[in-house]
């Protein structure tokens, strides 16, 4: 049985479809809103998250289906210390489909390994956070018509950023791109993703700390947040959030049709000046995430057999 725990478990022409499916929801949605009925998604979400869970939910109830939802880790017996893999088979005789986010690397896949239901990863610690790059890979789709021969600007948390780590996995599978990787030392892309997969597939790229001389070339910049969350100690936090801040004197660097990204939630990593600029892409994100969390949920359940589109 499918799962997704990673966005290496879906392969190029996977992705192709998934794209495809959600440009048909998006042009008639009326065609996929009784696909689900009579099927529900389990949404497990041991860690904060607003877009991510209430996405999954907006989804499988735009496709008829209805949602269980555990929102915080205190409010299940995770609490009392019940196993993921208990939880996985126990959420399995409710749901049809689970969404698990989790503070531990692996998790979603411990869980996958025990469920009899798909299981799809919503982000796990600093490691994967596959269906954020479906929507950015839409994004990217809907913004420049193509996957390839793009110059992409990744700037801030490289190191505890997920969200980098799944669109690295992606964006290298595709011919002529180029990353150009921007933090301070102390966040730099960790070595294990730079050795295998950029090193491994021979993408170039380059490292810098300065965002400004980074600009004029890149067709994407995508942003990220310095994560509070991932940081043993408080005065790192502190001395490392502002890092980075884009602002409307530093747009002026960048091409007319660079587009700015970003997963969100955001702190002072963009000013708010620049959402009205029409480089910024972030809230488009957004929007777009649900519909290709729409088209994962129906290929899912259709590689079980419970729906046809
Ligand atoms: N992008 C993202 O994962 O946002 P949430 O943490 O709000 O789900």
């Amino acid at each position: 049985m499918k799962s997704v725990i990673s966005i290496l478990d879906l392969s190029t022409d996977e992705i192709d479809d998934l794209v495809r499916t959600a440009g048909k929801i998006i042009q008639r949605p009326q065609d996929y809103s009784g696909i689900c009925k009579g099927l529900k998604l389990a949404t497990l979400f041991f860690e904060p998250s607003t877009r991510t869970r209430l996405s999954f939910e907006a989804a499988m109830y735009e496709l008829g289906g209805n949602v269980l939802s555990v929102a915080g880790a205190d409010t299940s017996s995770a609490a009392k210390g019940e196993s993921i893999r208990d939880t996985a088979l126990t959420v399995s005789c409710y749901a049809d489909i689970i969404a698990m986010r989790h503070p531990k690397e692996g998790a979603p896949l411990v869980a996958s390994s025990a469920a009899t239901v798909p299981v799809i990863n919503a982000g796990d610690g600093g490691h994967n956070h596959p269906t954020q790059t479906l929507a950015d890979l839409l994004t990217i789709h809907r913004e420049k018509g193509r996957f390839s021969g793009l110059t992409i600007g990744l700037c801030g948390d490289l190191k505890f950023g997920r969200t980098v780590h799944s669109l690295i996995q992606a964006m290298s599978r595709y011919p002529d791109n180029r990353f150009v990787l921007i933090s301070p030392e102390e966040l730099k892309l960790p070595s294990y993703v730079k050795k295998d997969v950029l090193q491994a597939q021979g993408v170039p790229y380059e490292q810098t700390t300065d965002l400004v001389g980074a600009m004029p070339d890149l067709d994407i910049l995508y942003m990220t947040r310095v994560q509070r969350e991932r940081f043993f100690n408080e005065e790192d936090y502190l001395r490392l959030k502002d890092s980075y801040i884009l602002d409307m004197r530093k747009m002026a660097y960048a091409r007319p049709d660079m587009s700015v990204m970003h997963p969100l939630p955001r702190v002072n990593e963009i000013s708010v000046e620049v959402d009205s600029d029409p480089r910024a892409c972030y809230f488009k994100q957004v929007l777009n995430g649900k519909y290709m969390r729409m088209a994962l949920i129906l290929y899912l359940l259709r590689e079980v057999g419970k729906v046809e589109y």
